[in-house]
């Protein structure tokens, strides 16, 4: 069945907010889960983190890296794609922690975060929001960042062009040196940043789960591309992730694994762009 894309806008100058009809996958999926996308029979497979549903569509936010999302990108609405896979991984645990902080840094950990803020709000959470981006230009428009979905929300420019000055690390080591009372710190984003933030919550015994991101290729635990160790035992993201605790999680492994293909990459996004005459 092909999926139509119904929404394509641009949140920034390389992200963009992407609406594609999956009523299977809209039907199941929980906070957490992510879906597999497949432009054409032999394209490439893509997971994407899913932001929220909207009727019969996924909303997603999805970065220009890359061949796919490019291809993906430069689609009209009203095109359609081959699949869309899912709900992939496991769902987030959602309970009732107390404080929690949810912070992320990257365009996939914008897009889960909305969904896991809420059910966590929903919960009987009071749930603090950060949303860390290098500068001004990176930053997305007010109604597209996560202030509806949390009780608290704080937007964070590396530069200080917008928002508060500096990480989401800063502002969390800032309140825990504080007595600021944190049940649980949900985050994702860019690995060393994750494993920076680790170190400072197993300093103040915080519960912290990240977003284990490594890089998939089947996304139905056949490969085992995406296996990260987890209290010494393999796991894989597509399967038992992406989220695990981070006090648990080997991220010198997990680092090295990620820049694997990276050359690979950056040959078949030439290519594409040298077929478009770019
Ligand atoms: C669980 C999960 C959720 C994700 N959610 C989002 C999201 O919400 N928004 C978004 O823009 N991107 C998300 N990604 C990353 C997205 O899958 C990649 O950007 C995409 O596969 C790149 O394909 P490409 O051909 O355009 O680029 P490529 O040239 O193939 O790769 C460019 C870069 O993208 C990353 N990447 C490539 N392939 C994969 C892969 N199979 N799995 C993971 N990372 C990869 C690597 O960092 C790589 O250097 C997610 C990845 C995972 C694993
Ligand atoms: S991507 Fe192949 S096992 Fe997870």
């Amino acid at each position: 069945m092909a999926h139509e894309i119904i929404h394509n806008e641009s949140l920034n100058y390389q992200d963009y907010l992407v609406k594609i009809r999956a009523p299977e996958v809209v039907k199941r999926i929980k906070p957490g889960q992510f879906v597999v996308m497949l432009l054409h029979e032999k394209g490439e497979r893509i997971p994407m983190s899913v932001r929220r549903t909207e009727g019969d569509a996924v909303v997603m936010y999805i970065r220009k890296v890359g061949k796919t999302t490019s291809t993906l990108i430069d689609k009209p609405v009203g095109d359609t794609i081959q699949h869309v896979i899912g709900p992939q991984g496991t769902p987030l645990k959602i309970e009732k922690y107390g404080t929690v902080v949810v912070a992320t840094d990257s365009v996939c950990g914008h897009a889960w975060s909305y969904s896991a803020a809420k059910a966590l709000k929903d919960a009987g959470n009071f749930v603090i929001d950060i949303q860390s981006f290098a500068d001004k230009e990176e930053t997305y428009p007010e109604w597209a960042l996560n202030k509806d979905a949390c009780n608290e929300h704080h937007l964070t420019t590396k530069d200080g062009s917008v928002g508060e000055k500096g990480h989401f690390i800063d502002l969390i080591k800032d309140w825990l040196k504080n007595g600021k009372k944190i049940d649980f710190i949900l985050a994702g984003g860019e690995l060393i940043k994750l494993k920076r933030l680790e170190r400072v919550t197993k300093k103040f015994d915080v519960p912290n789960w990240v977003e284990a991101h490594q890089l998939m290729i089947d996304a139905t635990g056949m490969c085992g591309v995406c296996r990260v160790f987890v209290d010494g035992e393999m796991k894989l993201t597509c399967i038992d992730g992406p989220f695990f605790d981070a006090h648990k999680l080997d991220f010198d492994s997990m680092i090295n694994r990620y820049s694997t293909y990276a050359n690979e990459e950056k040959v078949s996004l030439q290519q594409y762009k040298e077929q478009r005459g770019e």
